[in-house]
């Protein structure tokens, strides 16, 4: 019923002693109301005067009305308490996300995440609002209840003892089809979530290949999936809702009959008898709220239980070891560097070294490994095996701060923030000033760019705002290198791969200035690149297959040469 995370929230115990605190007065209030009530209309059958009935009158109202106010305030409090905690959930999860960067959203898509820190924390959140309060509440009040019937009329008592575990039967039962069914809307949503995303994202190279239509038809069939799966679920909820509801009301009809023939019989005098009959609907009553919600709070469930496994899945130990800044002095080393995603091995055994500011060039087909090594690089990605040494400090990864402050990432499609020019620009360093982001601007040619902009600096671009070109995407991440000269590790990652010829030859020339005096990596297919380059690093299939300077490598008729060979055919090669 409770997912086990609910029990690993700040403050639980209080709370949960609250509300059996609250939960055990409630029951005695309604004690008081139905006693009360039944003594007013006993004493006015047998013949006493109204006037001398204000006493319970007033105190069944008073019950009334703490009944009401336990139950005003102790929501109050929940709303309260639930939203405090989906936050620090919130939080927790957009920390884990950051902590764990890409492996965390390739692993579980980018949709479903995105779906869960909106919707499924809006879940959780009603989840902890309704789920404790009743089943706090349906595990006490009957019991309080059902004594105070026996110590009325044991007879009933006996009779409401004997259903309340069969109802509770015929709950676990049904509890379990919808969980089934839930956690079934549950996946299918998820399914539903990374698919849509995943298509939305792909849908120019969709459309390019023509076959958008038929991914029209397969997001259909998922959503069709989806809404059968929560018809279904829907389906138990009401079905167990109507039987609960009728178990119940025959229960009370039963007791009630039957002390209507004691009545008849004078078995029983009238107090006790209305008493019981005032109580018998309110001893199911907490069940009865609790089954009500149950399918609803289901979802909250199931996504708080994703969350922990998120929250609670183990992360690389992180060592933040001191790493001195890269100079023209400094030393690299990395010794046999592999990773795996999964079973797939995309780098094995890859060696090299690196000094100074030097640009290395990293070559190989698509899928030789380019991107995996340019991760480790970053400290993205942490390898499965291998050592990295910089400056005499050994380290297994490279998930310094003191490294990743070094860094500036220049991928194929640099994101543009749906922000001002300003902010996009200022990226690394947020205390440019006006004259510094002009410079830039300036420098890589994105002049006549902003020469359009209405507001200037201020201008709020990218995300269909203004969007722009892949050239000047490209040229904003450049920029944003540019603005915090303390960042001497330039990694590119395929900057031009979708960009024409011209675009860029133009952009080449703003490149290659700003690669002077810094440690670059540069992973690429189109291999004019590499006359560039100081340093070569061959890939092929995730191995180091050929390594050395442009000259080197064209002289030696190996691996390099047969890629030149083989990427003849396309016009952005080699010549
Ligand atoms: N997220 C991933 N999950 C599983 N395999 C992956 C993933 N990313 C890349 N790979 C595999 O790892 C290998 C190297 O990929 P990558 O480093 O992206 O190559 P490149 O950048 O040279 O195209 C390829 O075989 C690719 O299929
Ligand atoms: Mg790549």
């Amino acid at each position: 019923m409770f997912d086990k995370n609910v029990f690993k929230m700040s403050g639980i115990k209080q709370v949960f002693a609250l509300l059996v605190g609250l939960a055990v007065s409630q029951a005695f209030f309604i004690l008081g109301q139905a006693y009360f009530l039944a003594s007013v209309i006993s004493n006015l059958w047998s013949g006493q005067s109204f006037k001398n009935q204000m006493m319970p009158i007033l105190l069944f109202f008073l019950c009334y009305l703490c009944r009401h106010l336990v139950t005003f305030f102790r929501d109050r409090y929940l709303e309260s308490y639930a939203r405090q905690q989906s936050k620090t959930l919130r939080i927790e999860l957009l920390e884990k996300i950051f902590r764990m960067g890409p492996l965390l959203i390739q692993k579980h898509g980018t949709g479903n995440i995105t779906t869960m820190l909106i919707e499924g924390i809006h879940q959780v959140e009603n989840y902890l609002q309704l789920i404790l309060v009743k089943i706090i509440n349906m595990s006490i009040i009957p019991v309080v209840l059902l004594i105070g019937i026996f110590i009325l009329d044991w007879e009933s008592g006996i009779v409401l003892l004997l259903v309340f575990p069969l109802i509770i039967i015929f709950m676990i039962i049904l509890g379990y089809m919808a969980q089934s069914k839930a956690d079934r809307q549950y996946r299918t949503f998820q399914i539903l979530s990374n698919h849509f995303i995943d298509s939305l994202r792909g849908i120019d190279t969709l459309q390019l290949f023509g076959i958008s239509k038929k991914y029209e038809k397969s997001i259909y069939q998922t959503s069709e999936n989806f809404r059968k799966a929560t018809i279904s679920t829907l389906k138990v909820a009401i079905l167990s809702t109507f039987a609960l509801d009728f178990f119940t009301t025959l229960s009370v009809a039963i007791v009630a009959v039957l002390l209507g023939l004691r009545l008849l019989d004078g078995n029983i005098l009238l107090f006790p008898a209305l008493t019981t009959l005032i109580l018998a609907p309110e001893y199911f009553l907490p069940i009865r709220d609790f089954a009500s919600d149950y399918h609803a709070t289901l979802d909250g469930k199931n996504a708080m239980a994703e969350m922990g496994a998120i929250i609670s899945e183990p992360e690389a130990e992180i060592q933040q070891i001191s790493v001195s800044n890269w100079s023209a002095k400094s030393q690299g080393h990395f010794n046999q560097l592999s990773y795996n995603y999964g079973e797939n091995l995309a780098l094995s055994d890859v060696s090299f070294s690196i000094s100074g500011f030097q640009k290395i060039g990293i070559v190989g087909m698509s899928g030789s490994g380019k991107s995996t090594l340019i991760n480790i690089i970053s400290g993205f990605f942490q390898p499965t095996q291998g050592e990295i040494q910089l400056d005499q400090v050994k380290l297994g990864n490279l998930s310094q701060k003191d490294w990743q402050k070094q860094l500036a990432y220049i991928p194929q499609s640099p994101y543009i923030y749906h922000r001002s020019l300003r902010e996009n620009l200022a990226f690394y360093h947020p205390e440019a000033s006006d004259e510094q982001l002009m410079t830039v601007i300036e420098q890589l040619d994105l002049q006549e760019f902003y020469d359009e902009l209405p507001r200037g600096l201020d201008t709020i671009i990218g995300e269909g705002e203004r969007s722009l070109s892949g050239g000047q995407a490209q040229r904003v991440a450049l920029a944003r290198a540019l603005l915090d000269s303390n960042r001497k590790v330039l990694l590119f990652d395929e900057p031009t791969a979708h960009l024409d010829i011209e675009t860029e030859v133009a952009l080449k020339a703003k490149m290659l200035p700003l690669m002077a005096n810094k440690l670059v990596f540069f992973a690429t297919h189109r291999l004019h690149w590499m006359r560039e380059m100081d340093y070569i690093l061959v890939l092929e299939h995730g191995r180091l297959v050929e390594s050395g300077t442009y000259n080197e490598l064209k002289a030696k008729q190996g691996a390099f040469a047969r890629l030149i060979q083989e990427m003849r055919g396309n016009q952005h090669a080699e010549d």
